[in-house]
């Protein structure tokens, strides 16, 4: 049995794709839920069904933990259920950006712990269904030493769902590919409410886009990843908007929906990272202040 942590768009996604009698979610510690979670699932194919999932029991042991929580929320709502969780339970992170994978596995060095990166794509309408809006692939690999031994198996429990899923002994390199992306569409969409491509043309994109690049490639090699120069950071952030032009990113929809951002995991992190290693980040702290005054309008 697979259990998932966070109910949301990610997590319902995994619980309608998973075999049936597989998937449990994890309540709040004090909620006590009676029913199982119904929703309405629209499938790739246009197909539709209603999934059904049971909630963990107090007596049940899961093989597996997925959490899918927002990047912002996952130590508190580990925190809240890792008593009783067996140490040797692997927990799988969804979450977007960096910084939350760290903090999990710097608080628990001894549990396996293992960071997914996913291009699959999810999102919620309404409170009562989901719709598997893009098909991608999913990676996953070690945070902990512990993780590394049980990779192959935790990998071959979640492509028993269908989706494409990858064992990646490096995650934390892929993990940094999609940084790079998030951190140089995300907070122009969120800031010009604009899909992903309209950045292409806007100012406030042009003006900062080459500055922004050189913190992220100077932040990359102080971090150890591979050196890689601005111009092609800036190239492959101008690819990915212009084939997902129409796109709307997720924090440019947790502003039109008056939701916590996830900046502080993507631009934020990026500020924390040259804060730690002295190197300075103008623009990821002037888009990461930026965008938290959004959400606070
Ligand atoms: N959706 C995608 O297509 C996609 C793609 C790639 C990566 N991701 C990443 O996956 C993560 C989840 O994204 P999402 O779109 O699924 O977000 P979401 O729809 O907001 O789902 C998060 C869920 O976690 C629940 N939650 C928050 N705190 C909790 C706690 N303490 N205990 C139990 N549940 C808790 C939330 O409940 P409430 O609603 O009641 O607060 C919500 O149902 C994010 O980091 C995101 O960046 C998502």
């Amino acid at each position: 049995m697979i259990a998932i942590l966070g109910a949301g768009a990610m997590g319902r996604l995994w619980a309608a794709s998973l075999p049936a009698d597989d998937p449990v979610f994890i309540a709040r510690p004090g909620q006590s839920p009676g029913t199982p979670l119904s929703y309405n699932f629209l499938a790739l194919d246009g197909s539709e069904r209603t999934v059904t999932v049971p909630w963990l029991a107090p007596s049940q042991v899961p093989e597996l933990v997925l959490v899918t929580t927002k990047a912002g929320d996952t130590l508190t709502a580990l925190e809240a259920i890792a008593e009783s969780l067996p140490p040797t339970v692997p927990i799988v992170l969804f979450q977007n950006g960096l910084g939350s994978q760290q903090q999990v596995a710097a608080r628990w060095p001894e549990r396996p712990v293992l960071a997914a990166s996913t291009t699959e794509g999810a999102n919620r309408p309404s409170s009562d269904r989901v719709v598997h809006a893009g098909a991608g692939a999913t990676w996953l690999g070690p945070m902990t030493a512990p993780a590394n031994a049980i990779l192959a198996e935790c990998t071959t429990a979640l492509a028993s769902s269908g989706l494409t899923v990858h064992a990646e002994s490096d995650i934390l390199g892929r993990l940094w590919q999609k940084l790079v992306i998030n951190a140089g569409i995300n907070p122009f969409t969120a800031l010009l409410d604009c899909p992903n491509g309209d950045i292409l043309h806007a100012d406030l994109f042009l003006n900062h886009i080459d500055g922004l690049c050189e913190e992220i490639a100077t932040l990359m090699e102080a971090a150890g990843q591979p050196r890689q120069t601005p111009a092609t950071l800036r190239e492959r952030i101008e690819t990915i908007a212009r084939n997902t032009a129409r796109n709307t990113s997720s924090m440019r929809s947790d502003v039109q929906n008056g939701r916590a951002t996830e900046v502080d995991y993507i631009n934020g992190f990026l500020v924390r990272l040259g804060q730690s290693k002295g190197i300075a980040t103008p623009v990821n702290q002037m888009l990461a202040e930026r965008v938290h005054q959004l959400s606070l309008n």
